[in-house]
């Protein structure tokens, strides 16, 4: 069970959960290569962690997450409000290709349905999505941690698994990487994470970036043509 957001979010304000933060927001951002004025879903957004750093780089990002007083809490953590409804990202409100980018951290794995979840993603996205999920390949996963706090009844994912989801979607250019090697986050840790080579496969977190193929808009994919109209943001073409 998730805790209260109050606790939830002052983690990410502990040394651990700073470092361990802003090292996940750095890599997903990199890898995702976004134009500052595209617009963003962050599907589970819980408290808002990730949605408030892509407001500050220039982002407008939307949040969505099942848990009404996460959605309540991100709202009111910015000013002004971040945008934020409540609803199942295994049935997302929202038309096809609303957003330039959807994004969803340690949020999948949480949810029952996946493959409904991560379909309902690329089927919102417009150009690009991204995921942060949990690495079964990780020192995280071996330490008996992996089964208590924040991680209990997480599920847990490999570069097997994450294709596996991916396969038979319109996707391309997908790119998996990881970080956070030694999840203790000390001096040490640090000092590590900063001298390994990029994309060592063990870290517990995984950043999973793609493309949206372009579709053919005359195919029907199951919604009324109507559905197909974008959300017109700062990033429409
Ligand atoms: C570990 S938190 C991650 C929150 C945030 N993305 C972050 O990284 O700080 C997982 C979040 O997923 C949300 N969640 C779980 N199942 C969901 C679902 N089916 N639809 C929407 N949100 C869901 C939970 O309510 C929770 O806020």
């Amino acid at each position: 069970m998730m805790p209260d957001p109050e606790t939830y979010d002052a983690w990410y304000r502990t040394t651990r959960g700073r470092w361990i933060g802003e090292t996940e927001y750095r890599l997903l951002s990199r890898q995702l290569a976004l134009r500052s004025d595209e617009t963003i879903l962050d599907a589970g957004c819980g408290t808002g962690y990730f949605s408030r750093h892509f407001v500050q780089d220039g982002h407008s990002v939307v949040g969505v997450d099942l848990d009404p007083a996460a959605t309540a809490y991100a709202r009111s953590s910015q000013t002004p409000p971040l945008p934020c409804v409540v609803a199942d990202m295994a049935a997302l409100p929202f038309a096809d290709r609303s957003f330039d980018c959807v994004i969803s951290v340690t949020a999948l794995c949480f949810v029952e349905d996946e493959a409904k979840a991560v379909k309902e993603i690329v089927r919102v996205a417009h150009r690009r999505f991204g995921l942060g999920l949990l690495n079964r390949d990780s020192l995280l996963y071996r330490a008996k941690s992996r089964d208590a706090g924040s991680y209990a009844g997480a599920r847990w994912h490999s570069r097997s698994s994450v294709a596996a989801l991916l396969r038979n979607l319109p996707v391309s250019d997908v790119r998996m990487t990881t970080a956070i090697l030694v999840p203790g986050g000390g001096p040490l840790a640090q000092v590590l994470e900063s001298i390994t080579p990029a994309g060592l496969p063990w870290g517990s977190f995984i950043a999973v970036t793609g493309s949206v193929r372009p579709r053919d808009e005359s195919r029907d994919w199951g919604r009324s043509p109507a559905l197909f109209e974008r959300r017109k943001g700062p990033g429409s073409n």
